[in-house]
């Protein structure tokens, strides 16, 4: 079945990672900015937006232009780092940073480290730009951080990939988004599946077109093109008949936050997925970092999860539209009745009895337990 999907080598133009980084630092004449990747108007342009101040950072968080959970954490950092750079009250900024959107706990993450850097230089007599440059090397280090994390957990999952399936391609099931469009390095789950395509390994990606905001078709096909790795896209609906058709062999997915419990809240739609690989016996194998492990929220119950405005189901609001769309401004393509209002959450929660193995960089958990989630962190949140 799966043949018929492959695409023509014309198809398919290895062109690398996206030509402009998801997120950089840079100090132009007139001082200090963060430039991101306005990912809200991919696959279509490659455009940047420049954020002189935490407040045009927390819009674009808001809007998704800035998104997925490891590079929020970068973006978090930098944002506190930008804000004392430029003199403004680094309490406040990273306030309004760790609290721009509820679910990925990297966000919070990296803005409270940043903010503690530079408050343990004041406190140790740095003067302001003394401390605004504790503050940048903190995100500096994040961002360094991710880029080996990632690496480091393409290797164990493609390592646990092939233990699971031996001999053979691998045909992988993502959901969301997860390459280097979110990351300091080549992602999460993403990078497993990139990794074992170099390796000559990977039989196709299936990429779930993740509705609303289609992070799939957006942004995941648009990187899996751009790696020549031989991709197929799907309406999420039509997981279940891909499962029963037996052209899934392993789900992965990243995360937003990892409870305690080991419980793993991720994009809108992981768990059905999860119940469906449970169901049809396919390994369901979540990718992440250590610092989505947040230790202080106990279980799956307890984490917050986002919901979104209305407009982004009763509209295709996702659709770039040109100059200065923004999708929070409503205004897409009408699918419903006018006055419609739609159940959005943006994440859903899977509990640990239906994940096979979390990869982090520390290695394989599986598996999963609350004494393994603690296990990662060694008890603490420090660094
Ligand atoms: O709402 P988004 O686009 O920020 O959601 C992103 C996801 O759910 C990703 O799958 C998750 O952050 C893991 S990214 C490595």
């Amino acid at each position: 079945m799966a043949d018929q999907y492959a695409q023509s080598s014309e198809d398919i133009r290895p062109t690398g990672v996206p030509a402009i980084p998801a997120i950089r630092w840079d100090e132009p004449p007139e001082g200090p900015v963060l430039v991101v990747l306005d990912q809200t108007r991919l696959p279509g342009e490659e455009i940047e937006l420049v954020c002189t101040d935490a407040q045009a950072l927390v819009e674009a968080i808001r809007t998704l232009a800035v998104r997925g959970a490891p590079l929020l954490g970068i973006a978090g950092a930098y944002g506190v780092a930008l804000a004392a750079a430029r003199g403004f009250d680094v309490d406040e900024a990273a306030d309004a940073l760790a609290g721009a959107r509820p679910t990925a706990v990297n966000l919070a993450y990296g803005a409270r480290r940043a903010q503690a850097a530079y408050r343990t230089a004041v406190a140790g007599g740095a003067g302001d730009e003394r401390a605004a440059g504790a503050a940048l090397e903190a995100a500096r280090a994040l961002h360094a951080e991710d880029a080996r994390a990632s690496a480091t957990m393409a290797a164990h999952g493609l390592a646990l990939l092939d233990e699971l399936l031996p001999g053979g391609g691998h045909r992988i099931l993502t959901h969301c988004n997860t390459g280097a469009l979110v990351s300091g390095g080549e992602g999460t789950a993403f990078a497993v599946a990139l990794k074992a395509h170099r390796a000559g390994r990977l039989r196709r990606l299936w990429v779930d077109e993740t509705r609303p905001l289609l992070q799939g078709a957006r942004l995941t096909a648009y990187e899996a093109a751009r790696n020549g790795m031989a991709y197929t896209l799907l309406t999420d609906n039509a997981a279940g008949s891909l499962f029963a058709a037996g052209e899934v062999d392993a789900v992965l997915i990243g995360a937003d936050r990892i409870a305690a419990d080991g419980s793993v809240a991720n994009k809108v739609g992981s768990y059905p997925l999860a119940v469906l690989a449970r169901y049809h016996h396919v390994p369901f194998i979540v990718v992440a970092p250590v610092t989505t492990v947040d230790p202080d929220t106990p279980d799956g119950a307890s984490i917050e999860v986002e919901q979104r405005s209305s407009h982004e189901v009763t509209e295709l609001t996702a659709l770039p539209q040109g100059p200065g769309f923004g999708i929070e401004a409503g205004g897409g393509i009408p699918v419903a009745p006018l006055g419609t209002q739609a159940y959005n959450p943006a994440f859903d929660v899977t509990p640990p009895e239906l994940v096979t193995a979390i990869v982090t960089e520390e290695g394989v958990l599986s598996p999963v337990t609350a004494e393994g989630i603690a296990g990662l962190w060694g008890g603490s949140r420090d660094g």
